[in-house]
């Protein structure tokens, strides 16, 4: 495993989400289309970008927000990455990010399930075209590739999905793109399910967060003290100098890896 990133301090743009996302994306095993790949580390590219009104996970108590399912979802959809079909019309989209629980820990083996309309605004409700189910990593990741959605009357731009992590209740909701000019008029539009949304190339970039609700780890508080290598889960509690950190990721502590110097492996409790 690479060092983790170590944010600037002075940069009051960088959430610890934000920091997060960075150090996941070192880890992150999904594969990105070729094309769509930035050289630009997570952490620039969302220290600016990043919509302000979207749920951040270090806030406690703001999941993303859920929305209506719409006449639309058909059920047992195929298990795939990439909704692409050959000879399909519409602009290339890949929409990549994370899913947090309450703690801003990585959610592994979260359930996403994508469906959406076609360039032409049509949807296919005889079989699954653009339609498809797929499991986060390790390191809480997903990755989609996709076309634009097209516009139909009533509804601005705009995927659905449905999001649950294991055991847990089913999170239904969709996500938009700014800049739309039908975002100010559609009444189901939420700001908060705002991707962040850039252009590479001919193709679209979007990046979307989710924070289910999910508590933290049930462990008290100190329960064990902060050793070089032991490895560590997300979500596991240690001391360290006489306070308790949560450990934001898997991974196997190394000298200069104290919760206070790698923020983006531990937070304080
Ligand atoms: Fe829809």
């Amino acid at each position: 495993m690479e060092a983790p990133n170590t944010p600037d301090p002075t940069d009051r743009q960088v959430s610890r989400q934000t920091v997060l996302r960075a150090a996941l994306a070192v880890g992150v095993g999904v594969a990105l289309p070729v094309g769509l790949v930035s050289a630009t580390p997570a952490l620039a590219r969302t220290a600016s970008a990043t919509p302000p009104l979207t749920p951040m996970c270090d806030d406690g108590d703001d999941p993303t927000p859920p929305q209506m399912e719409g006449p639309y979802f058909t059920p047992n959809s195929p298990q795939r990455t990439s909704l692409v079909e050959p000879g399909m019309p519409g602009t290339r989209l890949t929409i990549t990010g994370f899913v947090f629980g309450l703690s801003c820990q990585p959610l592994a083996n979260v359930l996403l399930d994508f469906w959406q309309c076609d360039a032409g605004g049509i949807y296919d409700n005889t079989g699954y075209r653009l339609r498809g189910h797929q499991f986060t990593n390790a390191q809480g990741a997903y990755s989609l590739s996709t076309i634009v959605p097209g516009l139909y009357p009533g509804r601005t731009r705009h995927v659905h999905v449905k999001v649950q992590a294991p055991g847990r209740p089913i999170l239904t909701t969709q996500l938009y793109f700014p800049g739309e000019p039908g975002n100010g008029s559609d009444p189901i539009y939420d700001p908060r399910l705002l991707m962040t949304v850039r252009t590479v190339g001919d193709a679209r970039a979007a990046e979307f967060d989710y924070v289910l609700n999910v508590p933290g780890s049930t462990d008290p508080p100190g329960d064990g003290t902060w050793a070089e290598g032991t490895s560590y889960a997300a979500g596991d509690r240690v001391t360290y100098a006489g306070r308790d950190y949560v450990c934001l990721q898997a991974h196997t502590a190394l000298p200069g890896w104290e919760p206070p110097s790698a923020p983006a492996l531990w937070r304080a409790a």
